[in-house]
């Protein structure tokens, strides 16, 4: 097993939950991703933190935009998770239902709760950059059952 293999699996044993990042293209349509890099980073000022891949597509527009919303995905919403992973991008947003709420960033409606962001700082680190984003809005808190990501596979818990 090589160190990075090994570094992979070890922080798969670190479960999250799962959120799709969200944002706007230049020319005004919806993108998305989905990512459990995500952090609570202060709370005065109200900041959190998205981990985004130098190869993600979506990172160009939302450093232009300067702006992301979070949605923090449901146990039923595994299959949103798997479609911003991968597949067309043009296709994600196909039949989710979205809103915007201060920056322009569409918020999943049936997201579990949600975040609505301005970019507050961007941090080089490694083959990622770190969004910092300071929370405009944000909302939800619906007692649902949490998607959770661990060692690599989708689960819940039942709190
Ligand atoms: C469970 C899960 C978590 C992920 N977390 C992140 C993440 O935190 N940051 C990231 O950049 N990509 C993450 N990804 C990968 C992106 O979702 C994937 O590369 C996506 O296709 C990027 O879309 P884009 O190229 O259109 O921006 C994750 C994927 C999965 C399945």
């Amino acid at each position: 097993m090589t160190e990075e293999e090994r570094f992979r699996r070890v922080m798969g044993h670190f479960a999250t939950g799962v959120a799709v990042v969200t944002g706007r293209n230049d020319n005004g349509a919806d993108l998305g991703f989905t990512a459990n890099a995500v952090a609570s980073v202060s709370l005065n000022p109200r900041l959190v933190l998205v981990c985004v891949d130098h190869d993600s597509a979506s990172l160009p527009a939302l450093q232009r935009h300067g702006a992301f919303a979070l949605s923090f995905l449901g146990a039923s919403q595994e299959d949103l998770a798997r479609r911003f992973a991968g597949g067309t991008r043009e296709d994600r947003f196909t039949g989710v239902s979205t809103r915007v709420e201060e920056t322009g960033a569409p918020i999943l409606d049936d997201a579990l709760a949600w975040l609505d962001c301005r970019i507050w700082k961007e941090v080089e680190a490694g083959d990622h950059v770190l969004l910092i984003g300071q929370v405009e809005r944000c909302g939800g808190g619906q007692a649902d059952e949490p998607l959770v990501f661990y060692r690599g596979a989708y689960g819940t818990v039942h709190p």
